[in-house]
């Protein structure tokens, strides 16, 4: 039996079989580090979140992996996106999206993109300052705008507070100038954080959300639009709320929302993140100071650079012999290239061994460089 570092077994949806990634990784001619792929997964995912979130419409956050294949994958089963640049509409135009049902949620937009996207038909967009609305304004009065609010990120295993979201009060003096000079508030937005734990957190959103529209309502801004953003989290090295759970606390939160209110979210990781394993390769062992070091091909640069931020994923090996605590590291010279510390690993896991990383299929090779001049990895579809 092949080795499972840290495993939990609680996954969501069937991840890709493990046998079936050796048995690919096995039979693999093109090189390590690569990430496989099973858009079956997705799939379930989706069907998953629907079924969890009736009154939730999926505009899936093309920036969790932007790959033509995925993208092209969800618009054939009618799901809508969201974008943070041109370059993101630019893909989705390429996969035949029409820019009607896109959203672009980037709160601080350049001017020229703002005005791009409306000239390709996106109208509505995310605003969280009047600086921004001013901007949207100097293009067209036209685009429809999101107020997005600050919201509790406890419990998140990637937080986004600080950077974006307009604090009550912030948000009550945006909801008078709207009113004042008629412009194209329609909703709201909050984000709970990348890889939720916290159930709370949506509750907290949409009950700070519900308060906000009553004071549009009472400014004369009837609030058309609710963005749940994303956060949905998927079953990883931590206990997790299920997506079933999470929608149990949507569906009551809601309950107090008027009807006109349409509801979307803008799951990324959750509908992609177990899709993927990353395939790699043992590279070099060391012992320093007693301690034993594991360097794989793949590293923080070339796709787990969410491991810069301590976010953890499990490690599979073909190794059977006693587990020893080790620190993996990736390939280039960096220091802050390590991956993981006091990791349990066999203890003949030696050069050119593979070790396969499962649940990489968000926040990977989108976010990697070639940093060291170690190429990307390559994203295969696992066919069948
Ligand atoms: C505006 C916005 N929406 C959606 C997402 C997707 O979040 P997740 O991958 O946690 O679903 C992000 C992630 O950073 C985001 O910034």
């Amino acid at each position: 039996m092949p080795f499972l570092s840290g495993m939990q077994g609680a996954y969501e949806a069937p991840p890709i079989l493990w046998e079936r990634v050796r048995t690919h990784a096995a039979a693999y001619t093109g090189n390590t580090p690569y990430l496989l792929c099973d858009l079956a997964v997705i799939s379930r995912k989706l069907e998953r979140f629907r079924a969890a979130l009736p009154r939730v419409a999926p505009y899936y956050a093309m920036k969790a992996n932007p790959d033509l294949r995925v993208l092209r994958h969800l618009a054939a089963k009618g799901v809508n996106f969201e974008v943070a640049s041109i370059h993101e509409l630019d893909q989705l135009q390429r996969v035949g999206v029409d820019p009607a049902g896109v959203i672009f949620s980037n709160p601080i937009k350049p001017r020229a993109a703002i005005a791009e996207a409306f000239k390709r038909g996106v109208t509505t967009m995310a605003v969280d300052d009047l600086d921004e609305i001013e901007k949207i304004g100097t293009v067209s009065r036209d685009i429809r705008f999101y107020l997005r609010l600050e919201t509790s990120n406890t419990g998140s295993d990637w937080p986004l507070t600080g950077k974006f979201g307009a604090s009550t009060a912030e948000a009550l003096e945006i909801i008078e100038y709207c009113a004042r000079h008629r412009l194209g508030l329609t909703g709201l937005t909050f984000h709970v954080g990348s890889q939720c734990r916290n159930l709370d957190n949506w509750h907290t959103g949409i009950e700070g959300a519900r308060l906000i529209f009553a004071r549009m309502e009472a400014a004369g801004i009837t609030p058309t639009l609710l963005n749940l953003g994303g956060g949905f989290p998927i079953q990883h090295t931590r206990p997790m709320p299920t997506i079933e759970e999470i929608g149990r606390t949507v569906d009551r939160a809601l309950g107090t929302l008027p009807d006109k209110v349409r509801v979307i979210a803008e799951p990324g990781r959750y509908l992609a993140g177990d899709s993927c394993w990353m395939v790699t390769r043992v590279v070099g062992t060391a012992t320093r100071k007693g301690r034993r070091w594991i360097y794989l091909d793949v590293g923080a640069f070339t796709g787990l650079t969410e491991t810069l931020e301590h976010f953890d994923y499990e490690v599979f090996t073909d190794r059977t012999g006693p587990l020893a605590p080790m620190t993996v590291a990736g390939p280039s010279c960096d220091t802050a290239d390590v991956l993981f510390q006091e990791k349990m690993l066999p203890q003949d896991l030696q050069a050119g061994d593979l070790a396969y990383i499962p649940n990489a299929g968000a926040y990977t090779i989108c976010y990697a460089s070639t940093f060291n001049g170690f190429p990307l990895p390559e994203m295969v579809m696992l066919e069948g």
